[in-house]
């Protein structure tokens, strides 16, 4: 099913008309770096060039004499207001500026206050900083070792680096299912450090309004309303109450969990336009932006896989290490310190599963974040889709016939995983039967065969990832203890025109053609008369914003309640008006008409003036809903992505020849829109499983700090994407929608990885970390024997 308004709003999300706002720059654009305030200031801040180090000195004295320079602020000032640290998502500490160590390199030192961003920059640059250089600890592995530095001497009883552990499913059952199984498999996997590389780096403009006794902050931020209560409750003692906070998140060019912490910057911009009265920009440079911002994965997995001979999946175990940097500070609900990983039983009926993460500190920033990925649910699939491959292989079963075997089947659902997620609804046969049709699968077999007689690497790899999006049942899933429902607020005018706001926030998704689109359907009123609106803490409901693909699964969610709620009243306006009793009348999307006289109706335009000009005696006036939605369970999208490889014996080179990608979303509001979501999804699957990889040397010097290093696909790198869905709702959502954003980016990397060793399995591989670049392909094939 697709939602049938479709066609009147088409295309992507129409942006809030902000360049009639007087603050941006008329014409300019509509992205916090567009805000311009009078007497506005700027701020830079100094970047350590040590991975771990004492501060010896911080002299400000040649900075100061740089022209427009007003302030060097350093974590010293901060400590008088007890601002030095801040508190991270999940309940660790993080520096907003330091007043004894650095703990990465890049960290943040001291800013710089100026009254132009040029000086600024000047100013941040003649700092003068003496450290004393510390043992640096890179690798997490080595700093839990006995003996390893002690990273957090700030907290007072830490003898070590381990932050926590956890574990998840049945220990006994899993190690019995490996003692009987016939046949297993083992392998380490690590999925590296990347970054989400927005196209808009991160920023905020702080105005402190001293008449009014209000901050207003402009800032990049896919959470507004949680970020406002974070600041309330951290900078609560120095007089920041929470209805004197606004947060406007105008466009953003980009977020995919990487704007949902907070970072230094945000904070100091804000203590500096408190203190001073005047508005203060800060906008991270792309290097800043690359180098010191939350990175996603660092996951050290080591993964094993049960089955009987015949090919029957019967148990998987995973130990696996996080890399969180000096502090925890991944944006997982409170509850899952791994976020969601255990779905890492993926789409197969697995009987036993047993999982346990460790997480370290190290001298890196901050890692752990949701980069397009409902909280490593990517750690998750990545696994089990190279595990089920690599126990295909070992087994000589075709990798397409070995998931038909083992997927949970479409009568299982809802289905109860052996990690205890209740998946809602799937069809994952008839999605891969879908791929395999779509690309040829048979005939691709043989022209691999063939190649391969020839002394052609042909590889051919699937991915048949299950996702778990839509956080999330206030039962299991809070962040800070904010329990994660998100909210819809509706009012009608009385000339039949609306508003909608909503506690999400869109960052290039088209919320706002597919929340109106939402609510046309269930209203009737055209999508073009319906206003919708988010990101402004002052006028949304509260909602805990937009990341993990949650949007559709609960503030869509919310959409159809606040509607169903706005319809309900209109239905009892309607009968007033027609003077008939409620259950005579009959809906269709528009009108209520009196069941067996279809020409005695009323519109909802009728209905709404009638809201304010002439509704029943007792009855309050208005037309107007909201909605506050926790979702009952999560929403389980899937697919099955097919992709060809061709690989090149002499450079090592893996070329994608195809790529077909089947998903399945339920209902699909807007079909150009999920295809975009799609499309941009692929090829930041792409990225990391060929080029993207954020590496350290041994002394913390970091190796992808610019995009000279940080290899980002462009669109010569980027294959066609033949894309299809199928479509099983979700039996538990109102409009049977599941979320789509993150399925391809989640699901992605496996596919082309799996087709790299499905290529060189003959030569005796067995596995290739990603990014898959052609100097590990050479130098393997070198290893095996392959010349050119
Ligand atoms: O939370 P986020 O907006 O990133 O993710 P989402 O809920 O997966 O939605 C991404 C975009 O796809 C939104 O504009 C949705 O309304 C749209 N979508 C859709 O049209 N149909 C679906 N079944 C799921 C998402």
């Amino acid at each position: 099913m697709e939602l049938k308004t479709s066609p009147e709003v088409g295309g992507m999300g129409h942006s809030i008309k902000r360049k009639e706002d007087p603050r941006f720059i008329r014409g300019k654009g509509t992205y916090v770096d567009d805000v311009q305030l009078p007497g506005m200031l700027y701020l830079d801040i100094v970047r350590s060039p040590h991975a771990h180090a004492k501060i010896v000195k911080i002299d400000p004295a040649k900075a100061l004499a740089v022209k427009g320079v007003l302030a060097v602020i350093t974590g010293k000032d901060l400590e008088k207001y007890n601002l030095h640290w801040m508190p991270t998502l999940m309940s660790d500490t993080q520096m907003v500026l330091p007043v004894e160590k650095v703990m990465y390199q890049a960290q943040e030192v001291a800013a710089v206050l100026a009254t132009s961003r040029y000086a600024a920059a000047d100013g941040a640059a003649a700092v003068e900083v003496q450290y004393e250089p510390l043992p640096v600890v890179v690798d997490p592995r080595k700093a839990l070792e006995p003996g390893a530095p002690v990273l957090r001497t700030d907290k007072k009883d830490k003898k070590d680096n381990h932050i926590w552990h956890w574990e998840w499913g049945d220990k006994g059952a899993t190690d019995r299912a490996f003692g009987e199984a016939a046949v297993t498999v083992k392998e380490d996997i690590y999925l590296p450090r990347i970054h989400v590389a927005s196209i808009e780096t991160c920023g905020c403009v702080a105005h402190f309004d001293k008449v009014n006794d209000k901050l207003t902050v402009w800032m990049t931020t896919q959470a507004p309303h949680a970020i406002r209560t974070v600041f309330a409750l951290v900078a609560g003692h120095v007089g920041l109450a929470e209805h004197k906070i606004r947060i406007i998140s105008p466009d953003i060019g980009g977020g995919f969990g990487g704007k949902v912490p907070v970072y230094p910057g945000y904070v100091i911009a804000v203590a500096a336009s408190v203190l001073t009265g005047k508005p203060v920009k800060w906008i991270e440079d792309r290097m800043e932006n690359l180098q010191a911002d939350s990175f996603a994965r660092d996951y050290h997995i080591t993964a094993e896989l049960a089955a009987r001979t015949d090919g029957t999946l019967t148990a998987l175990r995973i130990k696996t290490l996080a890399d969180h940097g000096y502090t925890d500070a991944a944006a997982n609900p409170s509850k899952f310190p791994a976020g969601l990983f255990h779905v890492c039983t993926g789409s197969y009926d697995l009987k036993a599963a047993h999982v346990e993460v460790d997480g370290a500190y190290t001298n890196k920033p901050p890692g752990g974040i949701a980069y397009r990925c409902s909280f490593r649910v990517t750690e998750a699939v990545h696994t089990i889709e190279r595990m089920v491959d690599l126990m295909a292989h070992q087994l000589n079963i075709d990798p397409a016939d070995f998931r038909m075997k083992n997927f949970v089947k479409p009568e299982q659902f809802p289905y109860k995983s052996a990690l205890g997620w209740e998946y809602d609804s799937g069809n994952y046969g008839g999605a891969l039967k879908k791929a395999m049709d779509t690309i040829g699968y048979a005939d691709l077999r043989r022209d691999q065969a063939e190649k391969r007689k020839r002394g052609q690497l042909m590889g051919i790899g699937i991915s048949s990832f299950t996702e778990i999006v839509g956080a999330g049942p206030s039962k299991h899933f809070d962040i800070l203890g904010l329990k994660m429902f998100d909210s819809c607020e509706i009012r009608v005018h009385p000339t039949g025109k609306a508003i909608a706001r909503f506690g999400t926030k869109s960052q290039g998704q088209g919320h706002e053609t597919t929340y109106a689109q939402i609510l046309a359907e269930e209203l009737g009123i055209p999508a073009a008369d319906i206003q919708v609106e988010e990101g402004d803490t002052d006028t949304a409901p509260y909602g805990l914003g937009t990341y993990a693909s949650r949007s559709t699964p609960v503030a869509g969610a919310a959409a159809a309640v606040a509607a169903r709620k706005v319809r309900d009243k209109a239905r009892k306006i309607a009968a007033y008006l027609l003077e008939v009793a409620e259950d005579d009348l009959v809906w269709e999307p528009g009108k209520f008409s009196v069941k067996g006289a279809p020409n005695k109706s009323k519109t909802i335009q009728d209905i709404a003036f009638a809201a304010y000009t002439n509704h029943p005696q007792g009855m309050e006036a208005g037309l107007e809903a909201v909605s506050y939605y926790d979702p009952p369970n999560l929403t389980y999208p899937f697919g099955s992505y097919i992709c060809v490889v061709d690989v090149d014996s002499g450079t090592g080179e893996v070329k994608v020849r195809r790529f077909v990608a089947i998903d399945d979303c339920g209902n699909i509001i807007n079909p150009m829109i999920v295809q975009g979501q799609v499309h941009g999804g692929l090829t930041m699957g792409l990225a990391p499983a060929l080029y993207e990889e954020i590496s350290y040397d041994e002394i913390g010097n970091v190796q992808g700090g610019s995009f000279i290093d940080y290899l980002l696909p462009t669109a010569v790198e980027t294959p066609k994407w033949e894309t299809g869905h199928t479509v099983t709702p979700s039996p538990h959502h109102p409009l049977g929608a599941k979320g789509v954003g993150e399925s391809a980016t989640v699901g992605a990397p496996a596919a082309i990885a799996n087709a790299v060793v499905d290529a060189l399995w003959h030569l005796g591989v067995r596995h290739i970390d990603i990014p898959i670049t052609p100097a590990k392909v050479w130098k393997l094939l070198r290893e095996k024997g392959v010349t050119e």
